[in-house]
Parts: C-alpha cells; structure tokens; sequence
C-alpha cells in the first residue's frame, strides 16, 4: 500500500497555485526586458506594472510604494541596510542616528544581519518576549532612543506564529522619532493587513509563502520615507533595487496575492479548526507536551509543540518515514542542532526547545492529513521516549 504523505511545513514553502502556475506558463512567453522601449518590452513592462498593481492593492499601498526583490531574506536586509547609509547618493541624506532596535525571534535574515551592523558599530539591542513570543512594548519603547534609526519587528512568527501588535508597537516607535519596518513574510496573505492602517514605514513580504515561487518577494516603502538602495547599478524599481526584473516571478506573485484576496479567511476558519483538533488531539493521547505559541494572536495553520523526552529531530524523522512532513524549531537554519532561538526567548528550558516541533498547515491541507497525523504521531513518541534514559528514568 502506498504511504500517506502529508505536507505540514508550509511556513518552510508552499506549493505552487495551480493557477500561479498558469500566469507563470503565459508570462514566460514574455520575454522582453521591461527597460526597453520596443513592444516587447512594453509588453513586459506591463506585466510587472499590472502585478505591481495588484500586491499594492492587497496590503492597502499605492503602486509605487511597492519594490519587487528576490526573497524575503533580501528585502529585509535592503531594509536593515538603511541604517548604514549616510548620503549621496541615498535619500537618506545626512542620517544622525545610528542605532537599531528589534527583537530576540526574529528570522534569522534580520538577527544575522543585525549582528552584522553590531560588527560594524552599529548600536543594536534585541528585545526580549514574553513566554508567549509577545514582544515586550515597555522594553521595546524603553530601548528606543534619540539615536535610534529604525525598529524592525516581525508581524508573525515563522516558528511559533505569535502575532505582534504591529500597530501599537509602530505608534510607540513614530512618538519616539524612529522609523518602523516590519518583516511580514508569514503574516501577509495569512492575516488581513492594510499598510497605511498600520502606519509602518516598511514591510517585507516574500512570493513563495503564499503559493508563488521562491526567488520573489516585494518591499514596501513608504512614500516619503527615507530609502538606500542596497544593490545598485541600474534604474530599475525606481532606482531603489538595481537588476533586471524577473518578470515571470513578479506575475506570479501578482496572481497569487490576488487569489489570497479571494481565499484567505475560508482558509483561516478551515485551518483554525483543524489546529484546534490537532491540539486536542496530541494533549489526549500524549502526556507531557508543551504548546508554545499566544493561544488566541497566532497564525491559524501553524501549531508548536513541544514533547519532553523526545528529540524534535528524531520525532521529523519518524513521521517523515510515515510520508509526514513537519520541522523543527530550527528549521530555518536546518542542519543546525542548536535549540530554537524563539523557543529558547519564550523561556522553554534548551531540553524543551530541542524536543519541539513545528506543524504548518495550508490551502491543500484536509481535516483527514490532521487525523492521519493524529493515528501516527503518539506511537512515533512513544517510541523515541522508550530509547530516552532520562524520560524513562523519570517515570
Ligand atoms: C519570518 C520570515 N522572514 C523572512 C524569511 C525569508 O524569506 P525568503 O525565504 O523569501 O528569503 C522567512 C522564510 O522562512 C520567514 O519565515
């Protein structure tokens, strides 16, 4: 009989829209550059316009606010990045402060290249969370200062899926003169959001999230906002990100921010109850876990839970055997064995955080894929804790 495969690790990546995958098929017939003045490239450059049209319209932007990049990763470091930029030839003119603020979970795109301004001289702090991976707004206002240039928090969690209160915490940074970006790779198409609501300065999103390929994602930037191009040497998104654009990615992600218009809040509920029976589920049939994650402000599909006595690794392998797909707290940073970062910054004890793991459910995900889950996963635990001295010694 063939093995059941389930895929729960869609914060990792997700599968192609079968209607993005039609947009991509149509826009690789065009292949003009959007730079030249010909027909083709009009042709193109209609394309990327048109998709440019449809992400602004999904986060409430104006079209030329938004900033086609290749990843998530990159629009968080050409953010980042601005801190650095003192002049010419940047909008940022002459830039007084210097300090960066942001937070003890973030995605490693924005911890490392934090570390990096650190290096360099930069003034960072990472704040810390409480042990539902909530940001602490005194100490985030606290850490704010007259030389702080930007605050950059996550909307939602890749791990654990706490969702921050973007608002409050960009109206806390705005009253104290500092800019705010916020990395909404896993909020956006996920959480209804609208940027001038918001009131952010900058937000990053990232295509293959949400049902578009990798190698796509989109900056928005306020206008007026003070910008510094992190890649240079050509006019394209108005200057602020040099290369040709990728014409077949940016359709792509044109099409699928508009299908997430259409689908997303089904989706919510559906995957909102299927969490719920997952959680039931594992608290019934397996003693000692640990969900770890705001009950109530988290992503409706994701769920982390943590099971004393087991590897996270070890349990990824044994479901993988039973055509499950799910990760570990650090998957992000996979080969890695070190406890999660965000897990480890809730509280949860190194041997907790080693023992978690991470289910991301999405669009293709069944109710049936949770009780197949459900069927495999306590004899998986079982097993892993009968070859645990420690667990054993302990009962
Ligand atoms: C919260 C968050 N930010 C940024 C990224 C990086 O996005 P990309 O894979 O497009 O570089 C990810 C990807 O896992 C993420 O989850």
């Amino acid at each position: 009989m063939e093995t059941r495969r389930v895929y729960f690790d869609n914060n990792a990546t997700t599968p192609l829209h079968p209607e993005v995958k039609r947009v991509m098929a149509d826009a690789m017939e065009t292949f003009g550059n959007p730079s030249s003045l010909h027909a083709y490239g009009r042709e193109a450059r209609a394309l990327v316009e048109e998709a440019r049209k449809k992400v602004a319209a999904f986060i409430g932007a104006e079209p030329e606010e938004i900033m086609f990049v290749g990843s998530g990763s990159e629009g968080n470091n050409t953010v980042l990045s601005i801190v650095t930029c003192q002049g010419r030839p940047c909008s940022i003119g002459s830039f007084g402060p210097r300090n960066l603020v942001t937070t003890k979970i973030e995605h490693p795109c924005i911890l490392e290249a934090s570390k990096c301004l650190a290096e360099r001289g930069f003034g960072v702090t990472f704040v810390d969370v409480d042990s539902d991976g909530k940001v602490d707004l005194d100490r985030l206002e606290d850490a704010i200062n007259d030389r702080t240039a930007l605050v950059s928090v996550m909307m939602a969690n890749n791990e654990i899926g706490t969702v921050q209160d973007i608002k409050t915490i960009a109206r806390i940074c705005h009253d104290k003169g500092a800019l705010f970006h916020t990395d909404a790779v896993q909020a956006v198409g996920k959480v209804r959001l609208d940027v001038k609501e918001l009131d952010v300065d900058f937000l990053t999103l990232s295509g293959h999230k949400i049902y578009a390929p990798k190698g796509i994602g989109a900056v928005y930037v306020r206008k007026g906002a003070p910008f510094c191009p992190f890649i240079r040497g050509g006019h394209q998104e108005r200057g602020r990100r040099a290369g040709t654009e990728n014409t077949i990615g940016i359709a792509a992600l044109g099409k699928a921010v508009e299908l997430r218009d259409l689908e997303m809040d089904a989706e919510g509920e559906r995957l909102r109850a299927m969490k719920e029976r997952l959680k039931e589920g594992i608290a019934a049939a397996i003693p000692d876990v640990h969900f770890v994650g705001h009950p109530t402000d988290c992503l409706a599909g994701t769920l982390n839970v943590s099971f004393e006595g087991a590897e996270g690794e070890a349990i990824l392998l044994y479901l993988d055997l039973a055509g499950i797909a799910v990760s570990t707290g650090s998957a992000c940073a996979s080969g890695s064995l070190d406890p999660s970062h965000v897990i480890l910054a809730t509280g949860l004890s190194p041997e907790c955080a080693h023992g978690s793991i991470r289910i991301s459910m999405g669009r293709e995900n069944t109710m049936e894929d949770v009780d197949y889950f459900l069927d495999v996963l306590p004899g998986v635990i079982s097993r892993i804790r009968k070859m645990s001295s420690a667990y054993a010694g302990r009962k």
